[in-house]
């Protein structure tokens, strides 16, 4: 069988030489959207549904899948390209006939293996039978003892940027939308939930319908199968979980209802029906994710105070930025997340005051600032319009996209005024529903709507410098915060010595206790340390970014009391952007490095390959 195969994608290959010589050409006109991290041709054969079979098998941790893809051939073309990796394909039949040809190309490490079937010009169905494999990099399966409940295991999938073609063979591009159904059977009593309507209980027989009803790229893919229970908060939305974090977690995230209805009262309709979350094992590596209709959360932004739920807006006002409205490529991620971090602002601005969004906002600048500082002002990486051909897109999850994203939306708030720019971005996210675009149809559509009516915003809102260059556009705004200027003030009139005491009455709040940390000066003593830990409480806080800044000084100045806490929270927390700071801190000196080794030994088997990926670099 294997060898026939092997004949058949020879014979298939020879035909395909000529072929491939056309392709580029028929890309041409699509160069703005041609996507550098997919193999497929879309001008030439695209999917548009997908049918789905999983079988979940926790003992080889492995999935048997056939995906049945309806395709368009377009171009009345003689092959259609997917994109696979760590994938083992079995067999490809067209419209219910007979085995097609299919070849897998060379193997990239970032974009894995194009797969190309042959079709005919009138081919309307392609179903590939394929497994999973151990390192299938969206895949994290964990074991009992990794989760909450110890009894059960657990599975879930992460799919951006490019990782979706490593559970499922794919059009792996934000660019290319599809509707999916699909079947999953799991072991006997554990729930299964996707990116779609969802089962709020288990099912005895272990087998599981899911529906997408909306099109969808295929990052937006997701599985999570454990012993999960959901949590009703009001008509619409609801909380699933571990049964041991599921209460805590519906008492933080509680005001989901309100935030669905503060963000259609800025935007529009809420077009995905329930928006639901669910809470993961804490190797979960974001904080967030926008799965559509079920929203993936890390267990670490249950706060028990709410101090965190910004991160749920976040992901609530992807629906709209992202979900409805998608960036064409990845070197366009900007406008997927400088839009969502912009709305994410204004629903807890909705909801929690105009104070805690301003905080927040200065917080994300703070963090901006230290990032263009760290990457160089010059950098490519600071442009809006990403560059990452030949890279992983990884690379571009920074605060570029989110916070100096948000900066430029800021500036262009501020240059037409509230009422008109909510008008234009409701019109945004109308007009361009469920449809990919680039950063350039972004200008154009500001230039149609708002520049040609107004000739002189042109130059108050400088759109190219923020798009195409490198650094802060001198016409930004620096968010300030009442809360905040009182701590700088402090901060600067005693530079030698922490004013602590004096600190102290005017500090209660995390995101107060976070820009303090944010703003202390290089020099920390010991006796420095001991009394900002006394003072705020920081070793054993319950709010996990407090806890990362705070860990971040205690490495570095090498603050003792913190380190059985800094250990524990290195082996049982998976998120990335928690990892990064505390793995950096430490590989800074050598005893750090071999302390580093000592705690990541313990802590890899708890990572998900995004993160290990990452931190295997760092620790070289
Ligand atoms: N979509 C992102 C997460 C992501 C981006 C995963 C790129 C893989 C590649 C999600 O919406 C996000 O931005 N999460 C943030 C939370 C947020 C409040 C900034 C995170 O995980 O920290
Ligand atoms: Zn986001």
């Amino acid at each position: 069988m294997k060898k026939l195969a092997l004949c058949l994608s020879i014979l298939f290959a020879a035909c395909q030489s000529n072929k491939d010589q056309t392709k580029k050409t028929a890309q041409t006109d699509l160069t703005d959207k041609s996507d550098p991290h997919s193999y497929a041709i879309p001008s030439d054969a695209i999917v548009r549904h997908l049918d789905l079979e999983l079988a979940v098998d926790f003992s080889s941790q492995i999935l048997t899948g056939k995906a049945v893809w309806e395709i368009e051939n377009v171009n009345a073309t003689d092959s259609i390209v997917f994109d696979t990796r760590q994938l083992q394909i079995e067999k490809v039949i067209l419209d219910a006939q007979k085995d097609a040809q299919f070849k897998l190309g060379k193997n990239d490490p970032y974009l894995g293996q194009a797969l190309t079937i042959k079709i005919q010009p009138g081919t309307k169905k392609v179903a590939i039978w394929y497994k999973t494999m151990k390192e299938s990099g969206a895949l994290q399966w964990l074991n009992p003892q990794q989760t909450a409940g110890k009894k059960s295991p657990f599975l879930f999938t992460q799919s951006q940027a490019i990782l979706a073609r490593t559970w499922v063979p794919c059009q792996d591009s934000p660019a290319i939308r599809f509707n999916y159904n699909a079947s999953v059977t799991v072991p006997k009593g554990m729930l299964a939930l996707m990116s779609a309507e969802n089962p709020t209980k288990s099912n005895p027989s272990g087998i599981y319908h899911f529906r997408q009803p909306n099109p969808i790229p295929a990052y937006l893919l997701a599985l999570a199968v454990g012993d999960i229970e959901f949590k009703s908060i009001d008509s619409r939305t609801g909380v699933y979980a571990e049964p041991a974090t599921l209460t805590k977690a519906a008492k933080e995230f509680s005001d989901m209802g309100k935030m669905v209805t503060a963000a259609e009262s800025l935007y529009g309709p809420y077009l995905w029906n329930r928006f639901d979350v669910l809470v993961l094992p804490p190797s979960f590596p974001f904080g967030g994710m926008e799965n559509p209709m079920l929203t993936f959360a890390t267990p670490t932004i249950i706060a028990g105070d709410k101090s965190l739920v910004s991160v749920i807006a976040h992901e609530l006002a992807h629906s709209w930025s992202g979900n409805l409205t998608t960036n064409a490529t990845w070197n366009d991620f900007w406008l997927n997340e400088g839009f969502t971090t912009y709305f994410e602002r204004r629903i807890v601005e909705a909801i929690y005051g105009r104070e805690e969004a301003m905080m927040q906002e200065a917080i994300g600048f703070s963090a901006l600032q230290a990032t263009i500082k760290e990457l160089g002002p010059k950098s490519e990486d600071t442009k809006l319009k990403g560059n990452f051909a030949g890279r992983d897109p990884d690379e571009g999850v920074t605060d570029i996209a989110y916070e100096k994203g948000y900066a430029f939306l800021k500036v262009l708030e501020q240059s037409i005024g509230r009422t008109a720019f909510d008008a234009f971005v409701t019109e945004y996210f109308q007009s361009h529903k469920f449809k990919s675009i680039t950063t350039e149809d972004f200008v154009f559509y500001v230039q149609k709507n708002l520049l040609v009516k107004d000739p002189k915003l042109s130059n108050k809102i400088k759109m190219s410098e923020w798009l195409y260059e490198s650094g802060l556009p001198a016409n930004f705004i620096k968010p300030s915060s009442e809360k905040f200027k009182n701590i700088d003030s402090l901060l600067s009139v005693s530079k030698n010595k922490l004013p602590i005491s004096l600190l102290k009455p005017k500090i209660s709040s995390a995101n107060e206790k976070l820009y303090l940390l944010s703003a202390l000066p290089d020099s920390l003593d010991n006796k420095d340390m001991i009394r900002l830990d006394e003072a705020f409480q920081l070793t054993n806080s319950n709010n996990a970014e407090i806890q990362c800044a705070w860990y971040t000084h205690a490495i570095r100045h090498n603050y003792k009391p913190a380190k059985s806490a800094i250990e524990s929270f290195l082996i049982n927390v998976g998120r990335r952007k928690f990892l990064i700071p505390l793995y950096k801190e430490l590989v800074k000196t050598e005893d750090g490095k071999e302390w580093a080794r000592k705690i990541y030994n313990k802590a890899r088997p708890n990572y998900h390959a995004v993160a290990y990926s990452t931190i295997d670099e760092l620790l070289k």
